[in-house]
């Protein structure tokens, strides 16, 4: 069966990207990286793309517009191939537009079991409310802000003296597991 084309979307680090990324090398995976992209050009991420020989793209929003910035966005990720959009850490709201023409077929991860705790400083929230457990879920992306449907999700306790930061890093081995899985699934429907 062929493979799905994905194109990446990060903002930052790119911890997810490089686990969907080397996912992706196994023969048997269901996905292809075709195309890395961001909104920061400076983001550390891209340099690891680039070191691994993965197409990039990186345009910043700032002094274009949103409606011109998003289109570039989807001219590179069309020209890629990309059948599907993996956000991985990528910090901006995409336009209704944007999610529209993609429908169904854009997927994101969040450090939060959905739909506990949308938006940011997940991990400060949980610990906050007392909660014993945290975690991830990886969930089609549409308008509402981290509502789509939930395709996976993986717990981790909350241990007594967490910091959001101690929280965030035990979360984030999850998503490393959790993110390839549910990409390799979605990608072979
Ligand atoms: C992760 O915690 C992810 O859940 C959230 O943003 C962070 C991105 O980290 N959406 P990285 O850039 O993948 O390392």
């Amino acid at each position: 069966m062929a493979k799905r084309k994905v194109a990446i979307l990060i903002s930052g680090r790119g911890s997810n990207m490089m686990a969907l990324a080397k996912a992706a090398q196994a023969a048997d995976c269901s996905y292809e990286i075709a195309i890395v992209a961001s909104d920061r050009p400076d983001a550390a991420g891209l340099a690891w793309a680039r070191e691994h020989n993965l197409v990039t793209f990186a345009l910043s929003p700032k002094g274009i517009g949103k409606p011109a910035y998003e289109a570039a966005i989807d001219g590179a990720l069309r020209e890629a191939g990309a059948e599907v959009i993996a956000l991985a850490g990528y910090m901006r709201l995409l336009s209704d537009e944007f999610v529209a023409k993609w429908r169904g077929r854009i997927v994101n991860i969040h450090p939060s079991l959905l739909p506990k705790y949308k938006g940011l400083d997940t991990h400060g929230r949980a610990i906050e409310a007392g909660d014993a457990v945290a975690g991830c879920s990886v969930h089609v992306v549409t308008e509402e802000l981290d509502g789509g449907e939930v395709l996976g999700q993986a717990e981790v306790p909350i241990e007594p003296g967490d910091t959001a930061e101690t929280l965030a890093a035990r979360v984030l081995v999850e998503e490393h597991r959790l993110y390839p899985r549910v990409l390799a699934d979605f990608a072979a429907r």
